[in-house]
């Protein structure tokens, strides 16, 4: 099923997500949804706090990229912990999901270190680097409550306010389905 993506100014964004019990009965369910929402919006991540739930949760794919790494990316990521980054702070221009038309310059390390749990509950720590790196960086930003306008310098987040503001009242033309801030939902996953 297809879920609305939270748009921009949804307090959900902003919080720091809580760890997923291992027993979680909906689990399967919900990364099916999950998927299957970042596909209908070409995602390459979606984070559980963009369907709404405040879950330690992400997932990921690179097949828009040309990228070899990155192209066969799709994974989940459960209570993750980025525990290590190192190498050049590098710069990309990063657009999301939750704030449609709005692409912006974040500067990242190249390289991280994560531990986490697949969808099967077992454990993983690896490195990534490149844009698998980036990639990763930006959706666990999204369980930290972090969003890539909060690495805008004053100036640049003036400019874009009422843009901002305009996505949070839902004036934005996307071709997917989208919720704002305001609007009740119900979900079976709560
Ligand atoms: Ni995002």
């Amino acid at each position: 099923m297809i879920l609305p993506i939270v748009a921009y100014g949804d307090p959900v964004l902003k919080k720091k997500a809580n760890p997923i019990s291992k027993d979680y009965q909906l689990l399967k369910d919900l990364i099916d949804d999950m998927r299957e929402t970042m596909k209908r919006a070409s995602g390459v991540g979606l984070a559980a706090p963009q369907i709404g739930l405040s879950f330690n949760l992400f997932i990921t794919d690179g097949s828009a990229f040309d990228d070899l790494e990155a192209k066969n990316f799709k994974e989940v990521f459960i209570n993750a912990n980025i525990i290590n980054r190192e190498g050049d702070m590098v710069g990309y221009n990063e657009g999301c999901l939750s704030i449609p038309d709005i692409r912006e310059e974040v500067k990242r390390p190249d390289k991280i270190t994560i531990q986490y749990y697949d969808e099967n509950f077992n454990f993983h720590e690896k490195e990534y680097t490149g844009i698998v790196a980036r990639i990763i960086q930006h959706e666990y930003d999204h369980i930290q409550g972090i969003l890539i306008v909060d690495y805008l310098s004053p100036l640049k987040k003036r400019i874009l306010k009422k843009r901002l503001l305009d996505i949070s009242k839902g004036k934005v033309d996307v071709d997917y389905k989208m919720r704002f801030p305001g609007q009740k939902v119900k979900s079976k996953y709560i």
